[in-house]
């Protein structure tokens, strides 16, 4: 049965940690590794309180004593050889994930799937030169984890149909909606996501209307929880615009040319939130001033 299984996710930061926590929840038995001991305490920590938080919310089945008994936390790989699925969730970087699944395939066993939550990197790419490329596969969550319903699942040009049909069933027992897309720059969601909010920059840039306006419209006009530009400044304009930047090399098509005056704010360090300056201006907590 799938949900007796062991999954290995490597990366314990704000998505390695919360597949982790989901994955116990769930049932599975989980092992999560960071590169020292002392980053996987800081996740271990996280995510005992975040069982604390749902056991008091009664959002739990199960005690969390139980959940947390079918974690353990690592800085080795060694125990990606007892896993039947290895999740990669270190930073953005096709060379930094690349080395991990060259280090990684030789010591785990030959029916072990593998698995990125890249964002944007080619699942392709990831996958050429591994061992067994046809049990690699894309498993994109949404921050936060334990929250976000959606599981976008990445399929490589080697990923085979048993393998797809392993990550839908994954996705379900993980209590997420599934969603199929091809390895394409962006998959579905950011593709669209990201060119929106690219859009509503070049809106501002022209003079269409002002910040708050553009935000305004798309919140009323569209049902948007958020308006566009307030959400590229929680993402980071830097994200944003490296993302953009990936669609027009990926596609080659001024269609997906960068706005310039996102390219301008990146350059001049005016990222959003994070540098408290962006479309809007923040305080140091991150609150709208
Ligand atoms: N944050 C988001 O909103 C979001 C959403 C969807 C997907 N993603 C993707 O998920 C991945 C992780 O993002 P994040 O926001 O959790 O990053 P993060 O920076 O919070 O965490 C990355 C973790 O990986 C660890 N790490 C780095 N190299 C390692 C190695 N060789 N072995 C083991 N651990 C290593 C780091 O120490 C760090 O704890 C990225 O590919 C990102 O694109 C992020």
């Amino acid at each position: 049965m799938l949900s007796s299984k062991t999954i290995f996710v490597v990366g314990s930061g704000s998505m390695g940690a919360g597949i982790a926590q989901v994955a116990a929840v769930s049932g599975f038995q989980v092992c999560l590794n960071d590169l020292t001991q002392a980053q996987v305490e800081k996740a271990k920590d996280r995510i005992d309180k975040n069982l604390d938080k749902l056991a008091a919310k009664e959002k739990l089945t199960e005690d969390p004593d139980v959940i947390r008994q079918r974690l353990s936390y690592t800085d080795s790989y060694e125990k990606a050889a007892e896993a039947d699925i290895v999740i990669e969730a270190i930073y953005e970087n096709l060379e930094a994930k690349k080395e991990i699944f060259r280090t990684l395939a030789p010591l785990v066993r030959e029916d072990t799937i593998l698995a990125s939550n890249t964002s944007s990197l080619s699942l392709t790419a990831l996958a050429a030169g591994i061992p067994h490329p046809e049990r690699f596969i894309g498993l994109h969550f949404f921050y936060p984890v334990p929250v976000m319903k959606l599981l976008e699942i990445v399929v490589s040009l080697y990923t085979s149909p048993e393998t797809i049909a392993f990550g839908k069933e994954l996705g379900n027992l993980l209590g997420k909606e599934v969603v199929v897309a091809k390895d394409s720059p962006g998959f579905i969601v950011n593709r669209a996501l990201v060119m929106m909010l690219n859009e509503a920059i070049f809106l501002y840039e022209e003079g269409v209307g002002t910040a708050e306006d553009i935000d305004k419209a798309m919140m009323l006009g569209c049902n948007h929880p958020i308006g566009p530009l307030s959400l590229a400044d929680m993402l980071g304009l830097d994200i944003v615009g490296a993302v953009m930047e990936t669609f027009y090399k990926g596609f080659a098509d001024s269609k997906y040319r960068p706005a310039p005056l996102l390219r301008k704010m990146t350059e001049a360090g005016l990222l959003g939130v994070k540098t408290r300056r962006g479309f809007y201006q923040y305080d140091e907590t991150g609150k709208k001033i």
